[in-house]
């Protein structure tokens, strides 16, 4: 059955077949994508406004001081996809430094927030081909003819690949192997290691926002999926695993305490977590393998003064 059809029912199966599969698990868990509805985008746009969150404004800096290096290397692109392009604000340096663009096709599961974002494009763009995706990046894009013969870019920024596990990350990037095509290029953002005090006070800001964006999942299940949370009996947590190399989030059961949603109950002991999220912290030589052995070459490399991000040029 289609998404379509089972959306028509009212409620999304496939989000409420995986939140009842989640939180049936040892530890309970939740795939981080449900964060993203309109709400969840708008505070994710807030969360990188936060002085803690270094990531977005470390990456627009590298982005800025590289764009005419990637306007000489990437004069030849003539399509640029984007995954996870929530508000495309990394993209209008991108499309400034690469004028010769004809189409772009930005690709999101947050459907509302990605129109909205593509409309603002297209009219600060106007010969720009706008043509926004919704859908799943862990799955390959159906691209239209005209962009099948055109050199392809791929553009993933946000060091969005670091919410995946590195199996997954792997998996996305042979994908897009396949779907850039021969000569295609990948041009990605990838947080790097740092002082814990830094990643935790990112993942933790002091006016809230991450933990509202984290208590929005509960909130997200209530609305859509009938669900009775109490978000404000759920602690938000961030954690360093050291062991994976990753920031964790968690949603904290404040006491003993039971979740009915659709016709199923979930019991919850005090101290009891949701693990909602993992950001892993590449050092340049991981990652740097992660996309040799997922089919690609470094053809460059930037990071900040600090090396803090970094920018990786694949082809
Ligand atoms: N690229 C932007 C946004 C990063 S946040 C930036 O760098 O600031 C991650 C984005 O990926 C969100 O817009 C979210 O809606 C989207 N996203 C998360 N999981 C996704 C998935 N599985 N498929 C497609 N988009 C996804
Ligand atoms: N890719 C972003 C990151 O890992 C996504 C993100 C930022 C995020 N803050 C978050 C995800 C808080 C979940 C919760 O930094």
């Amino acid at each position: 059955m289609s998404n379509a059809v089972l959306k028509s029912a009212g409620v999304d199966q496939v989000f409420l077949s995986e939140v009842i599969a989640g939180l049936s698990n040892a530890p309970k868990a939740l795939s981080p994508k449900w964060f993203y509805d309109q709400r969840g985008s708008q505070l994710f746009e807030q969360i990188t406004q936060q002085p803690e969150y270094y990531p977005t404004r470390t990456e627009i800096e590298l982005l800025a001081s590289i764009s005419a290096e990637l306007g000489d290397q990437l004069s030849d692109r003539e399509a640029l996809i984007e995954y996870g392009s929530g508000s495309s604000r990394k993209t209008r340096l991108l499309l400034r430094a690469l004028p010769q663009l004809q189409q772009y096709l930005p690709m999101d599961v947050s459907a509302e927030f990605l129109r909205g974002a593509a409309d603002g494009l297209s009219k600060q763009f106007p010969k720009l081909h706008v043509r926004p995706v919704v859908g799943d990046f862990n799955s390959t894009v159906k691209l239209p003819a005209t962009v099948q013969s055109m050199t392809r870019l791929g553009f993933f920024p946000g060091s969005t690949i670091g919410n995946l596990p590195p199996s997954a990350a792997c998996s996305f990037l042979r994908l897009r192997r396949e779907e850039l095509g021969r000569g295609g290029k990948l041009l990605i953002g990838v947080d790097l290691r740092k002082p814990v005090e830094v990643l935790l006070a990112a993942y933790d800001d002091s006016a809230g926002v991450t933990a509202a964006f984290n208590r929005n999942l509960l909130l997200r299940i209530n609305r859509e999926l009938g669900g009775d949370f109490d978000p404000d009996r759920f602690d938000h947590q961030a954690r360093w695993n050291d062991d994976h190399g990753r920031i964790e989030m968690h949603l904290v059961s404040r006491g003993l305490q039971r979740v009915r949603i659709d016709n199923h109950c979930f019991e919850f002991a005090d101290g009891e977590s949701i693990h909602s999220e993992n950001s892993h912290k590449y050092r340049l030589g991981e990652f740097k393998l992660l996309a040799r052995v997922s089919g690609w070459e470094v053809v460059s490399q930037w990071t900040d003064p600090q090396q803090w991000f970094a920018i990786f040029l694949l082809g």
